[in-house]
């Protein structure tokens, strides 16, 4: 029996906290810092953090917990921590930890370095060009829209849009996908010349817009240096960013999954495999990485095809709450398996289902938002329907109001996570179980896993 440590505090750590917590190996789940779901799930604890854990400051006192409180595995949820080098620290005093170490979580943190590694190993993505300069990364903007909108005069379409993307963790900030020259050119000013994404940014990878509907293969990674790297992918999920139903108004940190996915077919899976999964592999064992963790291939797929958006070093937020619930493997074991090298004799059980988690959000999100209203939870209620809800911004307060003693304390405050025997029934019962949440302000896209095609 294990003692374990999670660190971050949004949906996706709850999920993983709750999904640990059924293993027969695991004794007591510790979250750091957690968040008012993961202090109230069985076996769990939260160790109030104070110091963010990517800090040094945040390091030692994490590595000082693990040591004193016995922590036999340690899993990292979001990428700041993994690109501030925690896994290296930990490994440095010879704790188990699951994650990518500084140099392997480059994947997500420099979009420059991920281009880079996807061209040299061959990795289907879309054509691209990575500027220090912000001089040469505005002619290529003109270039590109100046061009196009010469020979588009012929057909009456307009020139296709530049994607801008900041190097560096710019906390989902750092991609602008510009539809004319004046947009393009206020991106690169704000960027390159005005720091807008504070240290991120500073290059920018410019990149060719690609059409197609967009698919989440999270996985998990066991590779060392002198080793061959598995990589064994878990069902598709799809993330929905933007704020409003029928994909309008702003991004968003995400306001809902599901998961797996119709219209990701056989075929596209395979080209997967083929144009993404092993040339990645490949690169992995030829760059020598210690990549022991999880990683999220973004895809935009089109005819079967699958273009590489983006790798992350990580599990995906939302996608992880409703792609666990449907996980019927120990995921403890699945830890230890990245860790001891055994991941390629290992498959991972998956139900028959569909799940579909809509995220609710607090009034004004993702701008300013209502924060400190309490939250009501019909437990009951989502009992009867089989759904499990994952905290992400919301604590215990005091006063224990109405019931929960939950009080809103983030934009994306919850999800609700439902199965069903087909992707209709998953999103008909979800959406009955989120009635069963309420808090002033409360508001959620209606049509998360609708037709689950997007
Ligand atoms: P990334 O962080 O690279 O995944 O980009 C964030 C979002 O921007 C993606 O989820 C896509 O919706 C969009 N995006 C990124 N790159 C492209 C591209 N080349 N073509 C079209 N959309 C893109
Ligand atoms: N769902 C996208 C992400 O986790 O970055």
């Amino acid at each position: 029996m294990m003692n374990i440590l999670v660190i971050g505090s949004g949906g996706r750590e709850h999920a993983i906290v709750w999904k640990l917590a059924q293993s027969g190996k695991v004794n007591k789940v510790w979250a750091a810092p957690g968040n008012g779901g993961t202090a109230g799930e069985k076996k769990a604890e939260n160790f109030p953090l104070e110091a963010d854990p990517a800090s040094q400051e945040g390091r030692e006192a994490l590595v000082e917990f693990a040591k004193t409180n016995a922590i036999g595995l340690t899993i990292v949820g979001p990428e700041a921590p993994l690109a501030a080098g925690l896994v290296d620290a930990f490994r440095a005093e010879g704790l188990a930890i699951v994650g990518p170490d500084k140099k392997a979580a480059r994947l997500e943190a420099s979009k420059v370095y991920a281009k880079a590694f996807m061209k040299k190993y061959g990795v289907r993505a879309a054509d691209s060009k990575s500027f220090n300069d912000a001089g040469k990364a505005l002619s290529h903007a003109k270039n590109h829209f100046g061009k196009k909108a010469k020979t588009s005069k012929k057909t009456d379409s307009p020139p296709p849009p530049l994607v801008i993307k900041a190097d560096g963790l710019a906390a989902g900030k750092g991609v602008v996908i510009a539809e004319d020259v004046t947009e393009a050119e206020k991106c690169i000013t704000s960027f390159m010349k005005k720091s807008a994404l504070d240290g991120a940014g500073k290059s920018l990878v410019l990149e060719e817009f690609l059409e197609g509907k967009e698919v989440s293969v999270l996985a998990a990674v066991s590779a060392r240096p002198g080793k061959k790297a598995v990589i064994l992918p878990f069902i598709p999920a799809r993330d929905h960013k933007r704020r409003f139903s029928g994909g309008k108004g702003p991004n968003t940190g995400g306001m809902g999954a599901v998961a797996p996915l119709p219209d990701f077919t056989p075929a596209a899976q395979k080209d997967f495999v083929v144009s993404i999964l092993q040339p990645t592999v490949k690169g992995m064992e030829a760059e020598k990485m210690d990549y022991r963790g999880f990683i999220f291939f973004g895809l935009m797929v089109h005819n079967d095809r699958c273009s590489l958006l983006e790798y992350n070093a990580r599990l995906g937020d939302p996608e992880t709450q409703a792609v666990l619930p449907l996980m019927d493997s120990d995921f403890c074991a699945l830890c230890e398996a990245i860790l001891d090298g055994s991941l390629d004799s290992r498959s991972i059980k998956w139900k028959n289902k569909y799940a579909c988690a809509p995220v609710a959000v607090a009034e004004g999100y993702p701008g300013n938002y209502r924060k400190g209203d309490p939250i009501a939870i019909n437990a009951g209620g989502l009992d009867r329907l089989g759904a499990k809800l994952f905290v992400a911004g919301a604590q215990k307060g005091p006063g224990g109001f109405l019931g929960s003693g939950l009080r809103v304390t983030g934009g994306r405050v919850l999800a609700v996570c439902a199965l069903g025997k087909d992707a209709g029934e998953a999103y008909t019962k979800a959406y009955d179980a989120i009635k069963f949440i309420a808090f002033e302000g409360i508001d959620f896209r209606s049509d998360i896993g609708r037709e689950n095609d997007g």
